[in-house]
């Protein structure tokens, strides 16, 4: 069966009904950034389908604004930690964190180059409002001093959970000692070698006590959330969706520009910030420590994706790609390949991910680099070509990781594959 034919094929076959699941058993609700990816999959063969993605997942969305990273649409067994656990008292029942912001980003492509322009027009006027609502809890409340960036509170809302990034912050957060028992569900899906450790896991959910503690109150959680980092995949994103929104915005007369130029302005200076110049790539930063996190991991390429990068940190960011690829039969691991942490096959601290190789490329197209684009570009195909549509790639064997049958793997090869450059 051609890539094209069977990316279709995973995606019906996880359709739960207007909205995908990244993959069965593993994780059987809707994502916030797997359903964008999925949604630019669903627009290559069904355009109403792909705008109902966001339909359904603007259902989660807080009355604040703010998009929490599940949408439990309907009680499934197989997943850990679900609503009961999360007790976010909405409906229908969310976590009660949130993710990379993507979808201003993926709107503004889906309306770029959909066929039916009457329903991507009404489709994406529709979307725009409760979108900038998004944006604005972002600004208010996770940036309330506006220094250009946003605190993170969980490694589950970077979508890089074990990222070695967050390993000395997350190791700093105490296990809750009342913390209720529980039972994993992701290791009888996935061989444990590629998920996180269980030490991670007691602090994941210790984290989580510390929201319900909190009653879900941003302002309360700058104080007192023991985790507190600037993720660059989260700041990146959203500084590229605040790009797209106010291009929204213009495109249909809502006239929030103004508004959206004052944290553009805040982001580019503060994302340029977090640039390392002797590594010659972005590090993530620690809030509680007040230091930079001196780890390079994939998202440390996004700034490219974001647009705030110089033409000389490019270059140097391409030497840095190249000095990985001299490492690694394919192209990105998620962490440095030479640094003590990298691990190939243990979920973000070492395998190859469609999703950023796609934000990841884009970014180097961007700044004129086609063939460090193009080199991303076919290393993510041969991947699923030799191990199918996994959730994550070993990048010097190509085995397929993590969950199988994958949504936004296979989103990426009917996207990607039919129009490489989206701007
Ligand atoms: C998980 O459960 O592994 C997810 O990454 C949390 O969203």
């Amino acid at each position: 069966m051609s890539l094209e034919r069977e990316a279709i094929r995973i995606l019906r076959a996880n359709d739960r009904g207007g909205f995908t699941i990244p993959t069965a058993g593993l994780y059987p609700f809707q994502w916030l950034w797997d359903a964008g990816f999925s949604a630019l999959g669903w627009m290559k063969f069904d355009e109403a389908r792909a705008w109902q993605e966001f339909e359904r997942l603007f259902e989660g969305q807080w009355a604040n604004g703010m998009l929490p990273h599940i949408v439990f649409h309907r009680p499934e067994a197989t997943y850990f930690p679900g609503p009961d656990r999360w007790g976010t008292r909405h409906t229908p029942p969310t976590s009660g964190i949130t993710q990379p912001p993507v979808v201003a980003s993926f709107v503004r492509m889906m309306l770029e180059q959909a066929e039916d322009q009457t329903l991507a027009q009404t489709k994406a006027r529709a979307l725009y409002p409760k979108i900038l609502a998004y944006h604005r809890w972002f600004k208010r409340e996770r940036d309330p001093a506006n220094t250009g960036l946003t605190n993170t509170f969980h490694p589950w809302e970077t979508g890089a959970d074990n990222s070695p990034a967050w390993d000395e912050a997350l190791a700093r957060v105490p296990v809750d000692p009342t913390l209720p028992p529980y039972t994993r569900r992701d290791t009888s899906h996935v061989d444990p070698s590629q998920r996180p450790h269980q030490a991670e896991y007691d602090r994941y959910l210790s984290l989580l006590e510390v929201y319900k503690r909190c009653d879900y109150d941003q302002l309360r959680l700058h104080r007192e959330c023991p985790f507190r980092v600037v993720s660059l995949i989260i700041d990146c994103v959203l500084h590229r969706a605040n790009r797209d929104l106010a291009w929204l915005s213009a495109r249909f007369g809502f006239g929030d520009e103004a508004e959206i130029a004052g944290w553009l302005e805040a982001s580019q200076g503060a994302i340029e910030a977090l640039w390392d110049e002797e590594a010659g790539l972005y590090y993530n930063y620690d809030r509680v420590q007040d230091a930079p996190i001196r780890v390079g991991t994939s998202a440390s390429f996004l700034p490219l994706y974001a647009g705030t990068s110089s033409p000389p940190r490019a270059e140097r960011l391409v030497r840095t790609l190249e000095s990985w690829a001299e490492q690694v039969r394919y192209l990105v691991p998620s962490t440095d390949p030479g640094h003590p942490s990298y691990e190939p096959q243990r979920y973000w601290r070492g395998p190859v991910w469609a999703i950023m190789n796609y934000l990841i490329a884009q970014g180097f197209a961007e700044y004129g680099y086609p063939e460090a684009a193009e080199r991303i570009h076919q290393d993510t195909l041969k991947l699923a070509e030799l191990s199918g549509f996994s959730e994550y790639y070993h990048p010097t064997t190509g085995a397929g990781l993590g969950g199988g049958e994958f949504s936004w793997t296979a989103a990426m090869a009917l996207w990607w594959e039919v129009s490489p450059w989206a701007h």
